[in-house]
């Protein structure tokens, strides 16, 4: 597991974090599974950035949040519970859904992860996954500007992997768009290589000449940076 550490939790915020209209498409994706009254796990909650926006958009809905590192977990500025996904800290069938986002390709055991899903699920509930997966990468604009961080995807998970390592099912799969920055200027200005495992696979040099290529794009493209990682909704077999 990578262990994001204070330097890490501090350039993710900077870095990763969207804005809730940027990610107004994966409120609407996911927003069957947010009914009222249902409880959610946010499983590797990061710095939080999904148990904000999961409140303002669904505030019937009561969202559970653990998170290995204690940098990420006060750089959340948010109560979390301390655990993994080996071991998740709530008690069994507590939860109508556990959202994984941007995690999986971190997890190695999968079928002890599935074990534990199975645990504090409902019966009937689900796992909503947002994630990139090596066989689908065409949706992630970073590759333009760094094509050797394409090596990284030899350490993401296809999605019959996680299927099938976690033991669920596939119910539905489909890329859905978020509008990553305002403009390729703002991507560049807001980009660290210490808060993304896909820019983590570069050497320094590789990483300067990328952006290089990125801050020459950012001066004639002025619109969003729009990108799309996948939904995938699993359910138990
Ligand atoms: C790329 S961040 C994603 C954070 C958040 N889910 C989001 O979408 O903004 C990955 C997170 O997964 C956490 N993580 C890594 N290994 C984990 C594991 N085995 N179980 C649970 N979380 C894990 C990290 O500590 C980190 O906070």
């Amino acid at each position: 597991m990578h262990r994001y550490d204070a330097v890490e939790a501090a350039s993710y915020r900077v870095a990763r974090e969207i804005s809730l209209t940027g990610l107004s498409s994966w409120r609407d994706a996911v927003e069957p599974y947010f009914l009222p009254g249902r409880t959610v796990l946010d499983l590797g909650a990061g710095t939080g950035l999904f148990v904000r926006a999961f409140a303002e958009w669904f505030p019937g809905v009561a969202v559970v949040a653990v998170e290995p590192s204690a940098d990420m977990r006060q750089a959340s500025g948010l109560t979390m519970l301390v655990g993994d996904a080996y071991a998740i800290t709530v008690p069994d069938a507590s939860v109508d859904v556990v959202w994984i986002s941007t995690v999986i390709h971190h997890v190695r055991d999968l079928p002890t992860v599935g074990a534990e899903l199975r645990r504090v699920l409902r019966p009937g509930g689900v796992v909503v996954l947002r994630s990139l997966f090596r066989e689908r990468h065409e949706g992630v604009g970073l590759f333009r500007f760094f094509p050797e961080a394409t090596r990284a995807l030899s350490s993401f998970p296809t999605v019959s992997e996680v299927a099938d390592g976690l033991g669920f099912a596939v119910d539905r799969l489909e890329p859905v768009a978020q509008v990553t920055a305002l403009s390729l200027a703002e991507k560049a200005s807001s980009l660290r290589w210490e808060a993304d495992t896909l820019l983590r696979s570069l050497s320094e040099q590789e990483f300067e000449a990328g952006r290089a290529r990125l801050l020459e794009a950012a001066a004639v493209e002025t619109g969003p940076v729009v990108d799309h990682l996948d939904l995938l909704v699993l359910n138990a077999v």
